[in-house]
């Protein structure tokens, strides 16, 4: 990845204009629907546990978010099912940079492997404030949790046996990936994350501060998003999609910018463990019946690492 600008500092120079590597055309940053924002299915976890009364009606409810949205929100403070939301990510700068002339995102990022927690990066971890590294570690693990709940419940709404998904990420990747966008006097021209969809399983994203920017892509147009205080998004990504042959769908997304605020967010991309073929669940899909290749787990990153973010071009490459 080109090393680019850093953002911020960008932006606190008060420049009048923004230099054409940010500004991108009217075609690229497509239309938005004028509706007001957003609320993408709200799935409540408690009632998600098996012995709960209302179990039934919310796996099913979960079970639609996952066909038709691709992306739902868990209120978790609400509920007390889990601790503080902190702020987390390897390296600091911008991620999938890969020429010279693509356009540019405004925002930093700061990028941690949060899990195998045996293969972290720790000079990477900020040391400040204290709390930093203990907070972050906690989170990873707690996630890992949540995540482990969620895919037992997929496993269950796609037929298979509870486990299936959960064994194969339970000993996964987990990267971390926090985003700092600042205000941009041309925010319209401008965009906080390219499109994408997520390249690994589920991602699991907080919102740090009541400024929104998240978009999802649905029946061609852009649709904001606004994010339940508290809540965890959980966004499917291409492996989900390839795992459940096309079930359920990764969902393109992007983040726009403020022209006064800063906005902050923490996204946990999940992936299976290294051992795992990203291909469609046998279960799901005979030899004729898959719509996706099976690739090494290995095979499969150095094609995502070799992409820049396009849109879901990235899955295309794994069509059949
Ligand atoms: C992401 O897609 O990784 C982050 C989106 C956001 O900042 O809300
Ligand atoms: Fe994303």
């Amino acid at each position: 990845s080109l090393p680019v600008e850093n953002v911020q500092a960008l932006a606190s120079k008060g420049l009048k204009e923004v230099s054409p590597r940010y500004l991108r055309a009217a075609s690229e940053l497509g239309e938005v629907c004028e509706t007001e924002l957003l609320e993408i299915p709200v799935i409540d976890m408690i009632k998600l546990a098996e012995d709960h009364p209302d179990h039934g009606d919310e796996i099913e409810k979960f079970h639609l978010a996952c066909k038709e949205w691709g992306f739902l929100q868990l209120p978790l403070e609400e509920k007390n099912y889990y601790e503080k939301l902190p702020n987390s990510i390897e390296g600091y700068g911008q991620a999938f940079v890969v020429s010279e002339d693509q356009k540019l995102d405004w925002g930093d990022m700061l990028s941690l492997l949060g899990q195998p927690a045996s293969q972290r990066n720790l000079r990477l971890w900020p040391k400040n404030p204290a709390s930093f590294r203990a907070t972050l570690d906690s989170y990873s693990s707690e996630l890992v949790r949540i995540l482990l709940f969620l895919l037992r419940a997929m496993a269950k709404n796609l037929g298979l046996s509870p486990d299936v998904l959960a064994s194969m990420f339970e000993e996964g990747i987990q990267g971390i990936r926090l985003n700092y966008y600042p205000p941009c006097k041309q925010a319209d021209d401008v965009m906080g994350l390219t499109p994408h969809s997520d390249a690994t399983g589920l991602t699991l994203l907080t919102q740090l501060n009541d400024v929104d920017g998240l978009q999802i892509k649905r029946s061609g147009k852009w649709l904001p998003i606004k994010p339940l205080p508290g809540a965890l998004i959980v966004n499917i990504g291409d492996v989900i999609e390839i795992m459940s042959n096309g079930q359920y769908k990764s969902i393109e997304h992007r983040a726009v910018v403020n022209t006064e605020k800063e906005r902050l967010s923490i996204a946990a991309f999940h992936g299976p463990n290294m051992q795992a073929k990203i291909g469609p669940l046998p279960d799901l899909a005979g030899k004729s019946s898959a719509l996706y290749k099976t690739s090494n787990h290995e095979d499969y990153l150095r094609t995502v690492f070799a992409s820049k973010l396009d849109g879901k071009s990235l899955l295309d490459q794994f069509r059949l």
